[in-house]
């Protein structure tokens, strides 16, 4: 019988965690519901001992979605189980997840603790989090540099005091398949009752080995497959959602498994988290580069065309990747609009629909032909709250071997303020014109980078910054077709992220 592999997402964790990748909270909302709608199975929505902003949005997660489980994560120890508890209590199927390390150089040198001490914490933490929650993960940190009979004793401690999970982390990316494979095995053959729980695999990408070893996990018998999208996570990253589901879509017969995800949501869901952290997928990306199903050699395009099937093991529908029809024009109305979103698999409600609506009319005074990628680019960089400061009007004098200068009305609180700088080309000299203007809250622009959103002179330009201010990095997206508007409402949307922080 096949079986149904488990897809845990930790973007909003692991992901999360990693540099230059953190999200406010609605951006993880926004992300958690995309991940419900592509069907993952167990959402990881953060770490709530780890702040009280991350608290908060962990919370909110476990209001919002009904239809995946909601994880949280924390160490083996009262108060970060308490903070668990208390931030998904209000899920409809919450997970506590608790880890504790078991490997001699963890357990020498970070933690400090005899193995005795870590099988008594074990039995503690798991035994405390089961008096809130009926459904406990137990990963024992580091796990594929531990010794086997200690792990062996770790997972059969976790399992006799409830716990209903027990993940294989390997944490730092160390191992092999092979020796993936080998451990699960020995586990199955050795840990006491553990046809009774799922057993999960967790594997970092140091050395590009993660999707790898996930799979060698499931084909010992791992049911629960730990990940990220767009492989996000703590230096080079956990295995990559899209790529451990098209792996086991596509060999299907190979692994005699599924996975419940709805592949069409694919694309959206990686474009979604790209944008939210400001970035885009390397070209030559597996599933969501923008080179994964392009063919540019005679010979390649030439199969292709005569029959699919000689490049190409995937198809690029299956992944929700469009075809970048034109759309809409001028006299497009609501339902025309309304009526392309849901053929492109989005969803909305009336008010979202109203600034779609809105934003595509704006655009088409500027753009003739809108297409699904404008619209696409619309959905992305739309308000994800409504922030301090808003672009009200600029003007800007530049030419070549000259100094550029800004006039910039920035409205606050309904009153309108307004600022003039000169700057080494017009981008500098607005940014300084927002400088004096928001009293130099944005204290260093760490990165400045541009794409184009679809083709043609009349594209869209999407700019995204990177901001600090003190200890917190933001990243600010702005949109238009005049690339220097874009620059601009990307370094105020930064901006007002900050500000939000405060
Ligand atoms: O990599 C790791 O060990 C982890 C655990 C907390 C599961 O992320
Ligand atoms: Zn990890």
């Amino acid at each position: 019988m096949e079986k149904h592999i488990r897809i845990f997402d930790t973007t909003l964790r692991d992901g999360e965690q990693a540099p230059q990748c953190s999200m406010n909270t609605e951006e993880k909302i926004e992300i958690a519901k995309q991940l419900e709608l592509m069907g993952v199975d167990c959402i990881e929505a953060g770490f709530p001992i780890s702040s009280e902003g991350a608290f908060a949005a962990v919370e909110k997660i476990a209001k919002t979605i009904k239809e995946s489980q909601v994880a949280a994560l924390c160490r083996a120890v009262e108060k970060d189980i308490d903070a668990a508890w208390y931030s998904i209590k209000d899920a409809v199927s919450p997970r506590i997840h608790t880890f504790l390390a078991t490997s001699p150089i963890h357990m020498e040198h970070k933690l400090k603790m005899s193995p005795d001490k870590v099988l008594m914490n074990i039995d503690y933490a798991v035994r405390y989090a089961k008096k809130y929650c009926s459904d406990v993960e137990f990963s024992a940190e580091d796990a594929m540099r531990s010794e086997k009979e200690f792990l062996v004793k770790a997972f059969n401690t976790a399992i006799k005091a409830g716990a209903t999970v027990i993940n294989v982390p390997d944490t730092v990316g160390y191992v092999v398949p092979e020796e993936m494979n080998e451990t699960i095995r020995y586990l199955f053959n050795n840990v006491d009752r553990i046809e009774d729980v799922i057993v999960s695999v967790h594997c970092h990408n140091d050395l590009g080995m993660a999707v790898a070893n996930s799979l060698a996990g499931v084909k010992a018998g791992a049911l629960q497959v730990e990940c990220t999208i767009n492989g996000l996570g703590e230096r080079a990253g956990n295995a990559a959602l899209e790529e451990i589901v098209m792996a086991l879509r596509t060999r299907r017969a190979l692994f005699g498994a599924y996975t419940n995800i709805d592949t069409k949501q694919i694309s959206r869901t990686s474009k979604l988290v790209y944008n939210i952290i400001g970035q885009t997928a390397p070209i030559n990306k597996p599933i969501v580069g923008a080179n994964a199903f392009a063919h540019e050699s005679g010979i390649h395009q030439h199969g292709v065309l005569s029959a699919r099937e000689t490049y190409e093991i995937m198809k690029a529908e299956d992944l929700g990747i469009m075809e970048n029809k034109l759309v809409i024009g001028r006299h497009s109305g609501k339902h025309a609009i309304a009526d392309r979103l849901m053929n492109m698999g989005y969803d909305f409600n009336a008010d979202e629909l109203a600034h779609y609506y809105d934003k595509v009319k704006e655009l088409s005074d500027k753009k003739k032909n809108i297409t699904d990628s404008d619209l696409e680019a619309i959905i992305n960089n739309k308000e994800r709250f409504v922030g301090t400061y808003k672009l009200e009007h600029f003007d800007i004098h530049t030419a070549k071997n000259s100094t550029s200068a800004c006039i910039i009305k920035l409205s606050k609180e309904n009153n309108i303020i307004e600022g003039v700088s000169l700057g080494d080309g017009p981008i500098n000299a607005a940014y300084n014109a927002i400088n004096n203007l928001t009293g130099n809250i944005c204290e260093k622009l760490i990165n400045y980078s541009i794409h184009s959103v679809s083709d043609g002179n009349d594209a869209l330009g999407e700019v995204t910054v990177k901001l600090q201010s003190k200890d917190v990095i933001v990243t600010g997206r702005g949109l238009s077709t005049n690339i220097i508007e874009s620059s601009i409402m990307a370094y105020i949307n930064g901006i007002n992220k900050i500000l939000e922080t405060r």
